[in-house]
């Protein structure tokens, strides 16, 4: 059998990663978890959403993953180092590569960061850019209104382009060139989010250069898929599987078999 890739999110975010990964990776199986039933992860203490990422783990490793693909940057902030201490497979997170693709593009040193409230109140992406490149001027602001749109699978509605006008209105003054999308939701949200910001801006999903870090960790490790059939992967979610669905199908452009996962929660 063919050992599987585990991406694990607090929903639908996760999807950017997996789809990205299934583009540079084309023989690699997914299999992706979301936690729908108790996202958002944002608001949530760093305790809970460590707690979370344990059981979610734990119920992936089941599946003899060859790795573990953290794709929320809320439980990366906060849980990445305990699961990596924990396990002997690879573990990677969404943090530094999002650092680091921003460092590579920025050309004024100015870097905008949005993500949820755990995420900005961490100071993950400061510390990883600053650990890169310690004169970057960094600006950062939580977005609590956004990931709830996105598991809602309200893209390209007015409402949400007027929340995300009014959620990022504070950084349009702010002479940025690049803004890192600190959450793995928000690259649903591009054609709003670049409508506010405008051209001279470009907009940082991690997703290309977390798949970037999977593809080299498992071609160093010797660990790459090496069978030529088409993967079958596996998606399961804690909350309504209909929503799920609907959003992974249109996201990835492919027939997606959700399994509901109930959980008991906490
Ligand atoms: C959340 O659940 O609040 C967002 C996930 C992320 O931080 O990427």
């Amino acid at each position: 059998m063919q050992q599987a890739i585990a991406i694990l999110d607090s929903g639908v975010g996760g999807l950017t990663v997996a789809k990205e990964v299934m583009r540079q990776l084309p023989q690699e199986k997914i299999i992706y978890f979301g936690d729908t039933a108790r996202t958002p992860y944002g608001p949530r203490s760093p305790l809970e959403v460590i707690q979370f990422t344990h059981q979610i783990v734990d119920y992936l490793l089941q599946f003899q993953p060859k790795m573990i693909v953290i794709a929320c940057n809320t439980a990366t902030a906060v849980a990445l180092d305990e699961i990596r201490a924990r396990l002997s497979i690879p573990v990677v997170g969404v943090i530094h590569p999002g650092a680091r693709a921003a460092i590579k593009t920025t050309r004024n040193g100015m870097i905008g960061v949005i993500g949820t409230e755990g995420t900005i109140k961490s100071s993950a992406y400061e510390l990883a850019l600053r650990q890169i490149s310690p004169h970057i001027q960094v600006v950062s602001q939580s977005c609590p209104q956004l990931v709830p749109l996105v598991e809602k699978g309200l893209f390209r509605t007015n409402e949400t382009q007027l929340v995300v006008e009014q959620t990022l209105r504070n950084l349009t003054d702010v002479p940025m060139d690049c803004l890192i999308l600190g959450c793995t939701h928000y690259p649903f949200l591009t054609e709003a989010i670049s409508t506010v910001m405008g051209p001279n801006v470009t907009l940082i999903s991690s997703a290309d250069e977390t798949a970037r870090e999977i593809s080299t960790i498992l071609y160093h490790k010797g660990m790459l898929a090496t069978s030529n059939s088409i993967p079958v992967h596996q998606f399961f979610c804690s909350g309504d599987p209909y929503m799920f669905k609907k959003i992974a199908q249109s996201w990835l452009n492919e027939e997606t078999r959700v399994t509901p996962v109930v959980w008991q929660v906490p």
